[in-house]
């Protein structure tokens, strides 16, 4: 069996940030997002995953992925030459994946509690299709699975405007070689009104042609961080659930260090209080501050006498001498934030569609 995971689309729900990197390599506990999903791949035991990427994503993506041998999986990059829907994601690794079943798991999904059990249970019915679902309030921006009376799945249908209940299929997805079967021929599946081809299409189209789809239901956590809201509430979600006290470099003594915080190497922490969860990566330094919960401060991030809590810092962001607290804020890499009493003005040089509430 083999796995995809797709690093493409617009990345339109999280700009400003997105202008300039691939949302997929955002952290969010810390960690570029994309690594959870390889990581649960290869707890599943699949060691082949095909990368899909749009036109100019590749040469980032191989420096921050490697060839996947860091998580004992062996990564083959296969190019969407334009992101037109989640079904032509799997269309585009046909080729590549002669004929053996696939998982098919999103860029941007968080299965929490992993999906070995899901894997097993494909593998040992053999639908030709299988799909996952969970409750969840916001369906309507999801697809959704309907049931006959009998609770077998009849329809499959993206983003319905009065779902009949509260179940979503969620970004975990099974075929087999018969789900190519769906994109040839007169009867093949169409781009939408939107002009992708969406996931539900090759699916309804297996069900309509007598092929066995099943559902399965989740019931770990799943995490989907679309939007800034979702980023820091999947931020707070992980560092609360992952986060152990580990120290690879030491405060000093003047520092309190209180709950769960993880720092990295190279780290230089003076007179400051850290409350956790907390993270901090590699080569930070922090003086005179407070970080409070549920912060997670990446590598090369500078930090001087301010109050920072509930907020995801990237790579190399510097604040310095701010009187109020920071809190519930997103702050995109290299970025400087600095607070200067004798100015009467607050001076600002911001990116398209940045955000400052002061
Ligand atoms: O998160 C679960 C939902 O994901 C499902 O319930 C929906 O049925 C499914 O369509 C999808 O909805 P989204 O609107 O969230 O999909 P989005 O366009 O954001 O794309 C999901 C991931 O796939 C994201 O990592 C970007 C990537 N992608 C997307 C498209 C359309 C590609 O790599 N290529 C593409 O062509």
């Amino acid at each position: 069996m083999k796995a995809i995971i797709p690093i493409g689309g617009r990345g339109t729900r999280m700009r400003p940030v997105t202008f300039t990197a691939n949302k997929h390599f955002i952290p969010v506990g810390n960690k570029p997002l994309i690594f959870y999903p390889v990581e649960t791949i290869a707890q599943a035991g699949i060691t082949e995953i095909a990368i899909t990427y749009n036109p100019g994503q590749i040469d980032y993506a191989k420096e921050k992925l490697g060839d996947g041998s860091r998580w004992g999986v062996k990564f083959t990059f296969i190019e969407q030459p334009e992101p037109i829907g989640l079904a032509n994601v799997v269309e585009v690794c046909e080729k590549w994946l002669r004929n053996d079943p696939f998982v098919y798991h999103l860029g941007d999904n968080i299965f929490v509690d992993g999906i070995a059990d899901i894997v097993n249970y494909f593998e040992k019915e053999k639908p030709d299709g299988l799909v996952t679902m969970l409750h969840h309030a916001e369906n309507k921006r999801m697809g959704v699975p309907y049931f006959d009376k009998n609770n077998r799945l009849i329809k499959y249908v993206e983003k319905p405007t009065q779902p009949p209940h509260d179940f979503a299929v969620p970004g975990l997805y099974f075929g087999n070689k018969n789900f190519f079967k769906a994109f040839k021929g007169k009867g093949r599946i169409r781009p939408s009104k939107r002009g992708e081809l969406e996931i539900p299409s090759p699916y309804q189209w297996l069900i309509d042609h007598k092929f066995r789809v099943d559902v399965i239901e989740y019931t770990g956590v799943w995490l989907d961080p679309g939007k800034f809201n979702d980023w820091l509430e999947t931020n707070q979600h992980l560092l609360d659930r992952m986060i152990v006290k580990r120290f690879e470099s030491e405060p000093d003594t003047d520092s309190k260090i209180e709950g769960r915080v993880q720092i990295g190497l190279d780290c230089k922490i003076t007179k400051s209080i850290i409350r956790g969860p907390v993270s901090i990566g590699d080569n930070v330094i922090i003086e005179n501050s407070f970080i409070g919960p549920y912060t997670s401060i990446y590598d090369n991030c500078r930090i001087t006498a301010c109050h920072i809590e509930n907020s995801v810092l990237m790579e190399a962001v510097l604040f310095k001498d701010l009187d109020k607290p920071v809190d519930s804020s997103i702050i995109g890499p290299h970025s400087e934030i600095t607070g200067d009493d004798s100015q009467t003005y607050h001076q600002l040089f911001i990116g398209e569609m940045g955000k400052v509430s002061l």
